[in-house]
């Protein structure tokens, strides 16, 4: 970067959008950033050019691209890209408005610290390889095509609320989808649908849960668990999945840590982030330890129709027709409709014994109304016939090619293992912390970004404790896992956390 050419840049810029150095400087204050006052009149003046940190704080606050004010873009491009908030003194004086304290304990890293990092070097210009989310449409898998049709085809009757519950022809279809599941004892006013299985988490958490009531979580968990647990004032109570015996929950640990506050358990099956899927005889023993303490079961079946290596997936709901159950599914993730919305929770089992738990739910479900309804519209046409995402899942399918090579590239990696996930799109690998030296998961994902540009999301982000594993998605296309897997190959040959 040339000095007299970044200052007078920065000089640029500076007056087209009106602010002087005290501007920059207060305002950099106020988002958390670090500028010095002599620093900024060293820049200004030419005396000396910002590292790579500082430039994009400049960058930033003054709305052009990093590179152009670096000196290597056309001028053309110092456009400002966002809207330069200047702060008038009123607006100084208004007193300050924090989040609820209710968010305090809430966690929810998989779209946390890091991933705002990431964001920020694409914004600068950088491009990013993201191992973190699983969101199936941006890495190429499509919505069947009749799914879309369906909709568009509906779309003028689906100008109104439907009832809160949802539309009668795609909750028949979830009922008859439960049935063949063998879900004992389920009714037409127990299946409720939402947007996504995330809003009925919530919702599902919020009517339960009183202050300190404590529910059992997996640990690794789906972190949304957690925090939805959490932020209804429950307290959520983690047991161990052991990978030694492939990710099954520790029963042992699950009963060792049921109190008389316990109201319920929640398994996540399959699981992300393990892709694990649990056998009959390990839900057996999870209904029985159901049975003895007298819990509920929720039951997050998002992933059962993406299972791999003829696994069967099997309901828990099914092996417990005297308990209260709640199964949770949904598109987003088998037909590739993440973005249409649209989930469901299905009430099975000893209903009567859930019937004022009931009364809280229906309470929550009028007052959210009713879920998107041009997606429940498509409830039936999905559930039914031809299922796409199996070709996705069989040998020689994206998923389950992927999944292969993925498993086996990291395996190879001289200091990470990884059991091999049974469905879903998830990989949840250990690293040897020792041989790394890793204490802190956070800056491990925060160094891969940094040197190789690979977005992974921490352990920790799955209320895992140690700092020795990270959640990788297969879903990118080949080439781009393949260099993933080398770059990150080549991190780890000479990593080691200070
Ligand atoms: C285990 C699990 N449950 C629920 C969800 C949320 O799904 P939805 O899109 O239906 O809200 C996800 C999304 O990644 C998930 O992995």
């Amino acid at each position: 970067m040339e000095q007299s050419q970044f200052s007078e840049r920065l000089r640029q810029a500076m007056g087209k959008a009106h602010l002087k150095q005290a501007d920059l400087v207060r305002m950099a204050a106020e988002r958390g950033e670090k500028l010095g006052k002599s620093q900024l009149s060293q820049y200004v003046s030419g005396k000396v050019t910002p590292r790579r940190e500082a430039l994009g704080t400049l960058a930033g606050l003054l709305g052009v691209p990093a590179e152009w004010l670096a000196g290597q873009q056309d001028v053309a491009a110092a456009k400002p890209r966002v809207q330069v908030q200047v702060h008038t003194e009123r607006e100084r004086t208004m007193r300050e408005f924090k989040k609820s304290s209710k968010l305090d304990h809430v966690l929810y890293d998989v779209r946390g610290p890091v991933v705002d990092e990431a964001a920020r070097m694409e914004a600068e210009g950088e491009r990013i390889l993201k191992l973190n989310i699983g969101n199936p449409a941006p890495f190429g898998f499509r919505t069947p095509d009749e799914v879309v049709k369906d909709m568009r085809q509906q779309l003028t009757e689906c100008e109104g609320y439907s009832d809160s519950r949802g539309l009668f022809s795609a909750r028949k279809a979830i009922m008859q989808y439960s049935q063949v599941k063998g879900l004992p004892n389920v009714q037409m006013e127990h299946i409720y649908t939402g947007n996504g299985v995330s809003e009925l988490i919530q919702l599902s958490m919020h009517a339960l849960l009183d202050d300190g009531d404590e529910i059992l979580i997996p640990s690794p968990d789906y972190p949304l668990w957690t925090a939805c647990a959490t932020l209804a004032g429950g307290h959520p109570v983690h047991y161990l999945c052991d990978e030694q015996a492939d990710w099954y929950p520790d029963i042992a640990d699950m009963e060792s840590k049921i109190s008389d506050r316990t109201k319920a358990l929640v398994i996540i099956n399959p699981n992300n982030p393990t892709g694990a899927v649990y056998p009959r005889e390990v839900l057996e023993q999870i209904v029985e330890v159901a049975r003895r303490h007298q819990l509920m079961i929720f039951s997050d079946e998002i992933y059962d129709r993406l299972c791999m290596d003829g696994v069967e997936h099997v309901s828990i709901a099914s092996l417990a027709p005297d308990l209260p159950c709640v199964t949770f599914s949904g598109l987003s993730k088998s037909h590739m409709i993440a973005g249409y919305r649209i989930g469901w929770m299905v009430l099975s089992g000893n209903t009567r014994c859930m019937s004022d738990f009931l009364l809280g739910v229906n309470m929550l479900s009028n007052m959210r109304l009713c879920s998107n309804v041009p997606a429940q519209s498509i409830v039936q046409t999905a559930l039914g016939g031809y299922q796409s995402v199996e070709t996705y899942v069989r040998p020689g399918g994206r998923v389950c090619d992927q999944r292969d090579f993925v498993y086996r590239a990291l395996n190879e990696i001289d200091g990470i293992t990884a059991v091999k996930p049974k469905a879903a799109f998830y990989i949840f690998p250990k690293i040897d912390a020792k041989k790394f030296n890793i204490h802190d998961d956070e800056q491990f994902a925060l160094d891969l970004l940094h040197e190789k540009k690979i977005l992974v999301t921490r352990g920790g982000g799955f209320n895992w404790e140690q700092p020795d594993h990270f959640r990788v998605v297969y879903l990118p296309r080949m080439e781009v896992l393949a260099e993933c897997m080398d770059d990150l190959a080549d991190f780890l040959s000479t990593y080691h956390q200070d």
